[in-house]
């Protein structure tokens, strides 16, 4: 796909990865839609990236706010080309301390998000289809943790591992409708991710900057080229 001009959505727009992946896709052209809570953040963000980034409030573990975003960007655009699933969190620690409210937190944002997120998606890329012979590319983030079980992460690793099945089987079904679905898994990358998690972070991890550089070429790909699943780890993590 050539990204000039495409309408993309970004979930998680405002740190990390979905910031990094935002500032790549503006700077190839792309119309940015960033999606996430901190609406002081995407405005500091317009500001700083421009009116092709845009900005809107949302939690995608909501549904009404999921239907409201994707409805303005139907209206303001016509169409979504690609989705990238990025928003999620992750609160580590063993079982037996972890309260029902940090798994629920994890399930609605890693697993609820993406599902509200992909429904919509779906919708105006298969119409595309139907015009013009190719839908979209809905891009999924997942993590080592959807491919590895590990101590003190199970509820993480539940989401993850959910959202490697749940990319598998709609790779599956869209894939006749012209619509690509991707599948990361990165392993430690530099974010504020695991402040969030209260773990310690790899001593040499990627940078988010390393993910964007495989999320653009995996974007990029001709139309009848789907790169379906990708692992990614740093080389030498404890440095
Ligand atoms: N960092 C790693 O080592 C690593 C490794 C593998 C996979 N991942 C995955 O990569 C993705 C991005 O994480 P990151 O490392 O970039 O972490 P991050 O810097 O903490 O960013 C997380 C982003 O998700 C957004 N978010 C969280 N809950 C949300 C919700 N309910 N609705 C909308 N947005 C929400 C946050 O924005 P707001 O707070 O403004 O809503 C923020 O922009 C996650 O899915 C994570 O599981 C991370």
């Amino acid at each position: 796909m050539d990204l000039k001009g495409k309408i993309v959505v970004v979930t998680g727009a405002t740190s990390g990865l979905g910031l990094a992946f935002s500032e790549a896709l503006v700077e190839k052209g792309s119309v940015v839609y960033g999606l996430a809570r901190r609406q002081d953040r995407l405005r500091e963000i317009t500001g700083d990236l421009g009116p092709t980034f845009r900005g809107i409030r949302c939690d995608v573990s909501n549904e009404s706010d999921v239907e409201n975003a994707f409805t303005q960007i139907m209206s303001e655009s016509g169409q979504v080309d690609v989705l990238v699933n990025n928003a999620g969190l992750g609160r580590f620690g063993k079982l037996v301390d972890t309260s029902t409210e940090d798994w629920d937190l994890q399930m609605q944002t890693n697993l609820r998000g993406v599902f509200l997120c992909s429904r919509a998606a779906v919708k105006p890329m298969t119409i595309q289809n139907e015009k013009v012979g190719f839908g979209g590319h809905i891009v999924n983030i997942s993590s080592v943790a959807g491919l590895v079980g590990n101590p003190l992460v199970s509820a993480y690793n539940a989401t993850k591992f959910g959202l490697k099945g749940f990319s598998e089987a709609l790779m599956k079904e869209l894939r006749s409708d012209g619509i690509k679905v991707t599948c990361m898994y990165p392993g430690s990358i530099d974010t504020d991710f695991f402040t969030e998690a209260g773990a310690d972070i790899a001593a040499n991890p990627m940078t988010p900057q390393d993910i964007t550089s495989t999320l653009v070429h995996t974007l990029e790909a001709a139309d009848n080229y789907l790169i379906s699943e990708i692992a990614m780890r740093p080389l030498r993590p404890r440095g």
